[in-house]
């Protein structure tokens, strides 16, 4: 790939501004920095290598050469911070979703992919995809969404176990055969168009429930600060927060922490 030939793979799509890299530090740096000189929106940041690639919660994300997935789409919602700070969470559920729904066109029906809320995209229980949405204000207007993706399509963009905090897996792996990485990129960014003039409709949070995963399961929740919470996931509430129900029967609706999957031996 190179900067003409994205170019031209994603000329039917209505995108701002397309760059292509063959090695960046990370897309979300580049994007942020772009954006702040006043990139149009929906401009599109690629890179077939990270040197700096970022996860959440300060983590490093991992893109070798030629095997994944890298790239931090441009959204200028310049929208009021009104629903109490969940519109970030959106954002993140945006990407996820339109990732599985099309790696859902290359994986077997019986093991699609689902959002381990609030930001991983998994199957089979081992992450294959995961993103990163960094938000920008200006007071309390929602200016702009850096919203980063990372998939690993091929086996040698899963990373060694020992950097692991999840199990991990890879779009190949599960699909059982080669997968065209740009075509692939081509899928999801028309996924995500199509559900960002969607994002406060019910249809979209209809469809972020439905690929929840973990539902009915026992889990534990760890917060920033360390804490945890364990309880069965119901689903997620109408703004989008993930419900829990702890041991004693009370539903907890939580808008932040890490969702890990934990053996409490209790259905
Ligand atoms: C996570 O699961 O922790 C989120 C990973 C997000 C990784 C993507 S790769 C493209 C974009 N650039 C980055 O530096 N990070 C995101």
């Amino acid at each position: 790939m190179n900067q003409t030939g994205l170019q031209s793979l994603l000329s039917d799509l209505p995108l701002g501004g397309v760059r292509y890299f063959a090695t960046l530090g990370s897309t979300n740096e580049f994007a942020k920095r772009w954006a702040d000189q006043s990139a149009p929106a929906l401009s599109l940041v690629v890179a077939d290598e990270q040197t700096a690639g970022r996860g959440r919660l300060q983590r490093r994300w991992f893109t070798p050469r030629g095997a994944a997935l890298a790239f931090s789409l441009i959204l200028i919602p310049r929208i009021g911070r009104g629903q109490d700070g969940i519109l970030p969470y959106r954002y993140t559920a945006l990407g996820a979703l339109a990732t599985c729904e099309a790696l859902n066109t290359l994986l077997p029906p019986g093991n699609p992919a689902q959002i381990k809320w609030p930001n991983d995209v998994i199957v089979s229980r081992r992450k294959l995809a995961g993103v990163l949405a960094e938000a920008g204000w200006q007071g309390e207007q929602l200016d702009t969404v850096i919203l980063g993706i990372g998939i690993n399509v091929a086996p040698s963009a899963v990373p060694p176990d020992e950097v692991l905090h999840y199990p991990a897996t890879c779009v190949e792996a599960e699909a059982g055969a080669p997968v065209e990485r740009w075509e692939l990129l081509h899928a999801v960014l028309e996924r995500l168009l199509f559900w960002n003039a969607r994002l406060d409709t019910p249809e979209f949070l209809e469809a972020w429930n439905d690929r929840l995963a973990l539902r009915d399961e026992w889990v534990q929740v760890t917060f920033d600060d360390g804490s945890p919470l364990e309880g069965q996931v119901l689903g997620l509430s109408e703004d989008g927060c993930l419900r829990l129900r702890d041991r004693q029967g009370k539903t907890h609706e939580l808008t932040g922490g890490e969702l890990n999957v934990r053996p409490v031996g209790r259905s």
